[in-house]
């Protein structure tokens, strides 16, 4: 929303007001992250993942570009290619493990600004947009992660192709035919690397323009806050610049030790042994697993194990697919008129539990597909399902919220004269 107390650009010398007169890129970015954006003042550090996420994606395109430079996309040399960047290419280590360990950290980053998301019901209205193309980034992320995961042509590469693409061959009468269609043969082999590897390099892309209309969406309400009350009047906001760009500037330094420590210290922790053991079809590994990121899906994918009208396996693909399209209907699901857990007793119990309930699959989804795990992924499985279609209606509709702050500023400053005053003078 453009805030009728917004700073307005001033150009200041003959190149800003040429440019302002041309092309008003800097007035664009004054509006859109300068001191143009009046934010809430009461953001926390649980908002600072949407812009370290933009920090990834960058990340992943920068690295990425590098790596393309010297990375073969042929089922004879990809696996060696790699090697080569390891070891014979200037810095190519570093831009291996940046990149590697960059996807992991995305998803990190990205999993928290959703859980986020979920807690404080940043998908309410008037938020569903902002939502809607986040649930579309997400899935655009997930079609990424695994393409690129097949690029090094080792044996978990192959056998996730493999594994994930057999997957369609579920779907009754076309199944097969678009599984050889999507792999251009009968198995992981060339046509699919090349094809893999050429979307893999464009949806980075289409991801970032996806971001840009989810950033554009967002500034037509603006962001929501730990209260979940509107802005109502100056005093409930500060300037995004310098007040967000230092808080975020902080949460980037954080994201970067760890992130570091990961790229030099343990940069293999996060990945799999075997795919250091180049693709071979004739040997099968014991357990074939995804990146940890896909995990929670993956065991509810195997959540299946019996036939019920449909085969098994069709049901574990519905439901894997199922489980991330659910949160497209989360902002109609969720009807309480309070958007902010903090206030909603029995709702912030339920998200425990459903934090809980995801760390479980994200256990099981690596353990092998034996007992207990699958009974206890078809238990987490149940609940995740319930969680969303059956508890959260529910609770909205018995659930006796607390009692909500007037504004932002007497979340803030608390009841008293000082909540008047305009921001900055109430300090
Ligand atoms: C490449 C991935 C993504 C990027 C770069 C990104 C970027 C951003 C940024 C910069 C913000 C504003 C700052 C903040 O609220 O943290 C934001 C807000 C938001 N994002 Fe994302 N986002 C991404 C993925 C997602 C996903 C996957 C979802 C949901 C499934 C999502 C849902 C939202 C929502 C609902 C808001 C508004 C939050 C509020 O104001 O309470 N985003 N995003």
């Amino acid at each position: 929303m453009s805030f009728p107390w917004a700073k307005q650009y001033e150009p200041t010398n003959a190149v800003t007001k040429f440019l302002d007169e041309k092309l008003p890129l800097p007035r664009l970015v004054y509006n859109a992250v300068g001191a143009g954006y009046p934010v809430p003042r009461n953001l926390s550090y649980a908002w600072n993942f949407g812009v370290l996420a933009g920090f990834c994606l960058v990340l992943q395109i920068v690295t990425g570009v590098i790596l393309a430079m010297h990375y073969a996309a042929n089922a004879g040399v990809a696996f060696d290619s790699v090697e080569h960047i390891m070891r014979d290419v200037n810095w190519g280590w570093l831009m291996r493990y940046a990149h590697a360990n960059g996807a992991s950290a995305f998803f990190v980053v990205v999993y928290l600004h959703i859980f986020r998301g979920f807690f404080y019901s940043s998908y309410k209205a008037p938020r569903e947009m902002i939502w809607l193309i986040g649930v579309t980034i997400f899935l655009l992320m997930m079609a990424t992660a695994f393409m690129g995961y097949v690029l090094p042509w080792g044996q978990m590469s192959f056998w996730g192709a493999k594994v994930i693409t057999g997957l369609f061959g579920a779907i009754p009468l076309v199944g097969e035919p678009l599984q050889i269609w999507l792999l251009g043969g009968y198995a992981p082999d060339n046509a699919a690397l090349n094809r893999f590897f050429s979307l893999h390099f464009l949806l980075p892309f289409v991801i970032a323009g996806v971001v840009i209309l989810h950033i554009w969406a967002l500034h037509i309400p603006g962001s929501s806050n730990p209260t979940g009350v509107e802005v109502k009047t100056e005093s409930d906001t500060v300037p995004f610049h310098p007040y967000y760009t230092a808080k975020d500037g902080f949460g980037l330094a954080v994201f970067l030790v760890i992130y570091c420590a990961f790229v030099f210290f343990m940069p293999n922790a996060l990945g799999h042994p075997d795919n250091y053991i180049p693709a071979n079809p004739l040997s099968t590994p014991a357990h074939i697993v995804p990146e940890w990121y896909f995990w929670p899906f993956y065991a509810i994918l195997r959540a299946f194990t019996f036939d019920f009208i449909l085969p098994a396996k069709l049901w574990g693909v519905l439901a894997m697919f199922a489980a991330i399209l659910v949160w497209f209907f989360l902002p109609w699901l969720d009807k309480s008129p309070v958007r902010s857990g903090h206030y909603r007793p029995l709702f912030r119990k339920f998200f425990w539990v459903l934090v809980a309930d995801m760390a479980l699959l994200f256990y099981l989804g690596g353990a092998a597909a034996e007992e207990p795990y699958v009974m206890l992924s078809q238990i987490a499985t149940a609940y995740y399902f319930l969680h969303f279609l059956v508890i959260l209606p529910i609770i909205s509709s018995i659930e006796r919220p607390e009692p909500l702050p007037f504004s932002i500023t007497e979340a803030v400053l608390g009841a008293d004269d000082k909540a008047a005053l305009p921001a900055g003078s109430a300090a």
